[in-house]
């Protein structure tokens, strides 16, 4: 088999996995993936700008990413995934769920408000206020539901 078709092959066993039910487990995994995802977002953007690297300006496409991310990411908590696995993910979530559902959609909204900047070719000054936003976003949530 060359590449593509186990590529394919790979994404078949995963996609009949999904007809099973979820390991908890497995939803630790997610959280962790679709954050670090997050994390790589926030990096590249705060490094291009920071560095004024000679690179094309995708502030739009990493902001709009985070958004989306951060829309689904309270659908990875389900009751019985408190304290599952090797997680920083505190048990307050649970216990605050519409609390930490609004502080992910306030990190969504802070992106999208980020994204529409970047496209209306905002300045600089608007484009860092922005991004600063963002930054109290996921700090404000990290605060209160991720252990150090
Ligand atoms: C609604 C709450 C919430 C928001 C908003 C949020 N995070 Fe998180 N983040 C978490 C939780 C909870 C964890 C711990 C996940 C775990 O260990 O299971 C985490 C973990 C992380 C991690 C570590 C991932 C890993 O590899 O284990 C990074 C990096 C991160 N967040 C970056 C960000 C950035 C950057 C933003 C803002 C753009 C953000 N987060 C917004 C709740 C949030």
């Amino acid at each position: 088999m060359n590449k593509t078709m186990i590529a394919l092959a790979t994404a078949a066993v995963f996609a009949a996995g999904l007809a099973q039910a979820a390991d908890p487990d497995a939803y630790v995994d997610y959280r962790k993936a679709t954050m670090g995802a997050v994390g790589g977002h926030m990096k590249a953007m705060a490094t291009r700008m920071k560095a004024g690297l000679d690179v094309p300006d995708d502030t739009a496409l990493h902001a709009t990413a985070i958004a989306g991310i951060l829309e689904s990411f309270p659908a990875a908590f389900p009751e019985g995934t408190a304290g599952v696995g090797k997680t920083k993910a505190k048990d307050a979530i649970w216990a605050n769920m519409d609390d930490f559902k609004a502080k992910s959609t306030k990190g969504a909204e802070a992106a999208k408000a980020l994204a529409a900047a970047a496209e209306s070719g905002a300045d600089m000054s608007e484009i860092g206020a922005k991004l600063g936003d963002l930054g109290k976003a996921c700090k404000g949530c990290h605060e209160d539901y991720k252990s150090k």
